[in-house]
């Protein structure tokens, strides 16, 4: 039986599993209805009312449409909201969907205008410079927060540790200077094994469930967790603008949910190995990643942030050419964007994942992106290696001055 005292790995085992032993299963059943019988006519329509206003499930109540209620949608979302701390949580299709409901949640509400600070992923970045869902942005470093708040401002979006060069953000400080402001922040990189925003003053948490929560490669969803309020505000707006997750994809992220420690720890710990095999590298100039002496200032790892995660960051002495000779070099580690599954993947974020970012704000040319996997830490080793000495060739080596970067760092290490 789950408590909201359990541990969090206990949780992540029985979350969002009522009722399931007594029906006589040992894991939920999908169910794949589009639409459920109403019994009689004014029942059907109480339910409906209900949770098209964004309210939970009543006691023998209809769930009327799938776009309204979906039984293994809200399994996932109790679990998840019970990782995170929260009172609930709302899923959608991606994690885009789930950053779209809410910024149409805040605009429509009266407050379009949302403060962001950089880097966040390319995406998130992408629609908020944009203004394609009606909201405004200004950008700011995290010490000009509360002046850029305006009366019409309806969030604060922060990302911690950021996408894709893992700077860490001290969430109590960014609450603290967002005052009454919602204060979101995107967990994606840290899930909730090693870190939970909420804990330390934030409003609503937003994942990429793609990543980490699926763990394989081979689910798309989104979702936020907050409080009952939000909740049903972004309830409300998936139900009307339908972004919202399918049967299956609710089924393999509530069971991506179960081994969620098991994974992001393990990755952790390879990806903290390489961090410091890698700073050994002449064809590295500087890893980026929060383990690393130097790479913590506001002393975050510990208390706010449980572990530096699995993301490493590589910037390349010979630039460009080297990053896109690395990452074609790779062999074990398949070169593909995304984050947070069982096999390692190694991308270009100027080239790719941050793309549409503007020019001042994009990662520089010879930054690659690791997302390690549940592979050898000693095979990662070869390959990474051997694509770091076919970049070698490039002849980025002549630079030493970022060579001495690296070699700083790695003396650091020892
Ligand atoms: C940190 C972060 N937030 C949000 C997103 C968007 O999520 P999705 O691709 O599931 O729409 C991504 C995707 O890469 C991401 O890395």
């Amino acid at each position: 039986m789950q408590t909201s005292s359990s541990h969090l790995e206990t949780r992540a085992v029985h979350g969002g599993m009522t009722g399931v032993r007594e029906s006589g299963s040992h894991v939920p059943v999908i169910d794949f209805s589009t639409t459920n019988p109403l019994g009689d006519v004014e029942t059907g329509g109480a339910s409906y009312e209900e949770l098209a206003t964004g309210h939970d499930l009543g006691e023998g109540r209809s769930a009327v449409y799938q776009r309204l209620w979906q039984p293994g949608v809200a399994r996932f979302e109790e679990s998840l909201a019970g990782l995170e701390g929260t009172e609930g949580a709302v899923a959608f299709a991606s994690g885009m969907a789930a950053l779209a409901a809410t910024l149409i949640a805040s605009a429509s509400a009266g407050r379009p205008h949302v403060v962001a600070v950089r880097p966040l992923y390319g995406g998130t970045d992408h629609v908020l410079a944009s203004g394609l869902l009606g909201t405004e942005v200004t950008w700011v470093g995290p010490a000009d927060i509360t002046a850029a708040i305006r009366p019409d401002t309806g969030l604060v979006i922060v990302e911690t540790p950021a996408n894709p060069t893992l700077e860490l953000l001290d969430i109590r400080a960014v609450a603290d200077a967002a005052g009454e402001v919602p204060l979101l922040v995107d967990n994606t990189f840290a899930t909730p094994v090693l870190q939970r925003p909420v804990e330390h003053g934030a409003t609503l948490v937003l994942h990429s469930a793609t990543k980490y929560l699926g763990g394989h490669g081979d689910v798309m969803g989104g979702v936020v967790a907050g409080d009952q309020e939000w909740v049903e505000r972004l309830r409300q707006v998936r139900a009307l603008t339908g972004g919202l997750l399918h049967p299956m994809a609710a089924y393999l992220l509530h069971r991506g949910l179960r081994t969620l420690p098991l994974r992001v720890r393990a990755q952790q710990e390879t990806a903290a190995v390489l961090a410091e095999r890698l700073l050994a590298h002449p064809a590295v100039a500087r890893v980026h990643y929060p383990g690393l002496p130097g790479q913590d200032p506001a002393g975050l790892l510990g208390t706010q942030l449980e572990g530096p995660g699995s993301v490493i960051a590589l910037d390349m002495v010979g630039g460009y050419e080297a990053a896109a000779r690395f990452t074609e070099s790779c062999e074990l580690i398949t070169h593909a964007v995304s984050l947070g599954g069982v096999d390692s993947l190694v991308q270009h974020p100027a080239s790719l994942t941050h793309r549409p970012v503007a020019g001042e704000a994009k990662p520089g040319a010879g930054i690659v992106r690791l997302a390690i996997g549940l592979e050898h830490v000693d095979d990662l080793t070869s390959d990474l290696m051997a694509a770091l000495d076919r970049a070698a060739e490039i002849g980025g080596l002549h630079d030493v001055a970022a060579a001495g970067v690296a070699a700083e760092q790695a003396a650091e290490v020892r």
